[in-house]
């Protein structure tokens, strides 16, 4: 994140929350930056997923938008309301015009999350360059009323058996190893997990550092083909 987009962001805070949220805030973005920035970089072959059964409690509805005509005032609304009005006004624009989709899931009538996709390249510098068939899925978000209930791996399976119809290529996805919901969700996917990586963007150029650790087994267990036919060891 650039620094005036840091700065925005911490100003719009400081109106809503108050200034010693805004603080705690502040301290728990610092540390999650300098001890807590690593990301877990989760792959999944588009050609030979096998889509898991997700148990949904309601019926849910999914929609793939290329253009900002196509979203509603009142999506776009709920999609910029809940952080800085501007910045997400901003980012959703800059999406569409980078060709990227926007894929929204409605629980009766109304908007439960929404997730995105670019294929053959990403928005910002990524741990390694793309193939033209490669997607990328970022940005995913359950309002809060409708988490816990299954709504986010329902939707990127979703997502990967849309984009499996006309793409054979890789679809990636990463998650900061802090979050755990997200880490629990994509366990319910046929994400994958690569490995674990830290980047830095200085003057134009992306350092990426994999880090050797044992987020790759945790996300991984259980989805191996040796796991499922001799079941992992648990103590
Ligand atoms: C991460 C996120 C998309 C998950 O969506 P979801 O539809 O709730 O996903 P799931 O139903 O699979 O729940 C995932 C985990 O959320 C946690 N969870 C359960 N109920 C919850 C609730 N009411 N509120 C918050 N988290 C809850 C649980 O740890 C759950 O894991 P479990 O099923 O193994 O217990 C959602 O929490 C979210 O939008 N978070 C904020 C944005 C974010 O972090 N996005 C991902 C990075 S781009």
């Amino acid at each position: 994140m650039s620094i005036s987009n840091a700065i925005l962001r911490s100003t719009v805070y400081l109106k809503r929350h108050g200034l010693v949220a805004t603080i705690r805030r502040v301290q728990l973005a610092g540390n999650r930056a300098l001890f807590a920035d690593r990301m877990a970089v989760l792959y999944c072959d588009l050609s030979e997923r096998g889509l898991p059964q997700i148990n949904v409690p309601v019926v849910l509805k999914v929609k793939r938008l290329r253009s900002l005509t196509e979203l509603s005032a009142e999506n776009l609304k709920t999609m910029t309301s809940f952080w800085n009005p501007k910045l997400a006004n901003r980012n959703i624009r800059e999406r569409f015009e980078k060709g990227a989709s926007l894929w929204l899931v409605e629980c009766q009538e109304r908007l439960a999350g929404y997730g995105w996709t670019l294929q053959g390249r990403t928005m910002a510098p990524y741990y390694f360059p793309l193939a033209q068939d490669d997607v990328h899925l970022f940005d995913f978000h359950v309002f809060p009323l409708y988490r816990g209930r299954g709504i986010n791996p329902y939707l990127i399976c979703r997502i990967l058996d849309g984009l499996a119809t006309n793409c054979r290529g890789r679809a990636f996805i990463e998650v900061a190893e802090w979050n755990d919901p997200q880490l629990s969700s994509l366990r319910k996917t046929p994400f994958r997990c690569l490995g674990s990586a830290r980047s830095f963007t200085i003057m134009g150029y992306t350092l990426v550092s994999w880090i050797k650790n044992d987020i790759v087994a945790q996300i991984n267990k259980g989805t191996d083909p040796a796991d499922q036919i001799f079941g992992t060891a648990t103590k």
